[in-house]
């Protein structure tokens, strides 16, 4: 198998891990190589074939239109409904009594679907949003814990139409107020709380508050998920159960699936940038699940009797490509966890592997590396040979993780698929596929059809091993369409740096054997255990307490966190600079944007370095606090 850079099944530079004959025989891509060179000779022809894999209510006329770049549109003309390819066609087949979801709660409690069974919640559901008036392109903000509702809620919210806005659990007031308001939602679902580490975390509590900040909805559902004493306002909130057995909604039982164009919105998902407010992200029905479906079928492999767990939560991308629309468009059976990996004990995930016979599991280098700190005798506790491969996402995996991972999860037998991607790129981009070699730290090759390269500032291939901005040159099926009312924003972040190029904002090498190595962000992103935060959120979540006049803050390089928060603060004349009003600060950004957005740090400072323009210059922070050249200053006001 040689490819323009030489084997990837031997002889890579450095060190490398090559799969057993026995991956390679059942691999769904036994010749990766193969597979890139007929998608880099026609991609058109290969995206379309693999379109051609789904269910389509109208073909496509054409498969790419790129008449109004950057604004380019996939399989236009083409008609179809992602719940189309993700229930309806199963519930037609015998996968209709194969399980979709085995999940399982905190406190040990597990239920189970089957296609047939989801199909039926889902359908419930979405009559009950149509029962609030909710019709297509209409925003829905889903702010859930980790169980079932949020998977129907999303299906439910797609089959008409309708535009899911998933707010991830573990933000709090201010980050969910904007967003809800942003999105200008007609309907919240949420639930009365969930359950982390031994904890309630009270969902319906901040929704309450966040509505306070804006005009509200005109309606919230509520789950009943913990059973504490929640405030319910009569006329806007109304419990999930009791709008399920509605009689409209059990006489119906059935509900039509939306017929939608491709190029239709699915989702709008809010992610942090380079500047200002997060930007809506936004997906289409068409393009979307080709590119997650194919990526999921290639780079795990899933075969018809697999159990596959990705440890993600639905409200970020990973939740939505490959918790909820890939896998159960592969007709996959899926595990869903609802809390701490460490909880009870640090076996937690260990159990529900073998419990459940996990055959795939997908997660974080940050929570491999805190699993790592509690030893091997955990893991060694359990039967984990339903393995057969693993993967990682979200952040660089330091070799270190990566070796212990192999070793004592993988028992040396599972390849891990080191997976890059994006919010904005929807699939995967650069990873690998089981029938390749590997390099712990590098997530290996741009996938078929995808054309990834690393260049330097004047936008020129770097040299192999060089450091250089990774940008992307080809268009791809699942990529964003346009930042939500802001196209302008869509142009200028991503593609006006390098004309015609996608730029992805992350700095990276590429080796001699064509190995993507990723090394973090270049832009005002901070990834914190994988959570993508940006400095402008957090700085007004900072300023946004009395004390505090200005507020600089940057990412720094953290063992288990792979990046922690360092924030630097002025204070308001006459405030006293003290520890107790450094906890103090460190609550309110928890409270305002949730507790990942934490500080590790605050340190309170007189003036901060800015540019004749008055923007702060992070990179002077940074520097300084690495104990680094600060590089040129010239630009610098003070
Ligand atoms: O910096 C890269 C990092 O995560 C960023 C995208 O974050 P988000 O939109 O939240 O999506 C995360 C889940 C896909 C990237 O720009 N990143 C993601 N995956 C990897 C990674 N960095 C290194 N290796 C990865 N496998």
């Amino acid at each position: 198998m040689m490819s323009e850079f030489g084997s990837t099944l031997s002889g890579l530079q450095g060190e490398a891990y090559y799969p057993s004959a026995e991956v390679i025989a059942q691999a769904n891509v036994p010749d990766p190589e193969a597979l890139r060179k007929e998608a880099r000779d026609n991609p058109e022809a290969y995206w379309a074939k693999r379109a051609s894999e789904l269910d389509w209510y109208a073909k496509w006329d054409k498969v790419l239109d790129d008449s109004n770049k950057p604004f380019y549109k996939w399989f236009v003309g083409g008609k179809t409904n992602i719940v189309a390819n993700a229930i309806d066609r199963h519930v037609k087949s015998w996968r209709r009594n194969k399980l979709a979801l085995i999940w399982e709660g905190e406190k040990g409690d597990v239920r189970t679907f089957s296609y047939h069974a989801l199909a039926r919640e889902v359908c419930k559901f979405s009559n009950v949003l149509k029962s609030m008036g909710v019709t297509k392109g209409d925003r829905v903000t889903i702010y859930m814990p980790r169980i079932p509702e949020t998977v129907i809620a999303m299906l439910a919210t797609a089959k008409i139409g309708a535009v899911h806005s998933v707010v991830y659990g573990g933000f709090s007031v201010e980050a969910l107020h904007g967003r809800i308001e942003d999105s200008e939602s007609k309907v919240i679902v949420t639930a009365d709380g969930g359950h982390m580490n031994g904890k309630v975390v009270e969902l319906k509590k901040i929704v309450d508050e966040a509505l306070k900040r804006t005009a509200a909805p005109e309606n919230v559902v509520v789950v009943k998920h913990i059973g504490n004493q929640i405030n319910m306002e009569a006329g806007r909130d109304y419990w999930y159960h009791e709008l399920m057995a509605m009689p409209i909604v059990r006489q119906q039982q059935r509900c039509e699936t939306e017929v939608m164009d491709s190029e239709d919105p699915l989702y709008i998902l809010y992610t942090s940038g380079t500047t200002g407010k997060p930007k809506a992200i936004l997906h289409t029905h068409g393009g979307y699940q080709v590119g997650i479906y194919a990526t999921f079928k290639d780079v795990f492999d899933i075969k018809e009797e697999d159990r596959w767990w990705c440890t993600a939560d639905p409200g970020w991308v990973t939740g939505h490509s490959y918790i909820v629309y890939a896998p159960l468009i592969a007709g996959a059976t899926s595990v869903m966890y609802e809390g701490a990996p460490t909880f009870p004990f640090p076996d937690r995930w260990w159990s529900i592997i073998e419990k459940y016979g996990v055959s795939i599991m997908y997660t974080t280098p940050t929570a491999i590396r805190g699993l790592m700190r509690f030893g091997a005798q955990w893991p060694n506790r359990h039967d984990l040979t339903s393995l057969r491969l693993l993967g990682s996402v979200g952040e660089p995996i330091n070799p270190e993780a990566w070796r212990w991972f192999y070793k004592n999860i993988g028992k040396e037998r599972c390849p891990i698929m080191d997976t890059w991607w994006q919010t904005e790129t929807g699939m995967f981009m650069i990873a690998p596929m089981p029938a390749m070699g590997l390099k712990p730290g590098s997530g290996s090759r741009p996938l078929p059809g995808i054309e990834a390269e690393v260049v330097d500032e004047d936008g020129k291939p770097a040299k192999a091993g060089d450091e250089g901005f990774l940008v992307l040159k080809r268009p791809w099926p699942a990529m964003v369409r346009t930042v939500y009312k802001d196209p302008d924003r869509f142009v200028k972040t991503y593609w006006s740096k390098y004309p015609g190029l996608y730029l992805a904002g992350d700095s990276c090498r590429k080796d001699a054997d064509g190995y993507f190595w990723i090394i973090g962000r270049v832009d005002d992103v901070i990834k914190v255990s994988g959570y993508r935060l940006g400095t402008a959120e957090l700085e007004s979540a900072l300023v946004s307490h009395p004390a505090v006049a200005e507020a600089a803050v940057i990412g720094l390089p953290h063992e288990i966190k792979g990046v922690a928060i360092y924030a630097y603060a002025i204070l308001k004349a006459n405030v006293e600079a003290n520890e107790a009003l450094v906890d103090q600060l460190k609550q309110h950004v928890a409270h305002e944007v949730g507790p990942i957005a934490k500080p590790e740090r605050i340190e309170f400072v007189a003036s901060l370095p800015k540019t004749r323009s008055g923007k702060i210059m992070r990179r002077v922070l940074k520097s300084r606090a690495l104990g680094m050249d600060e590089g040129d200053l010239t630009t610098l006001e003070e």
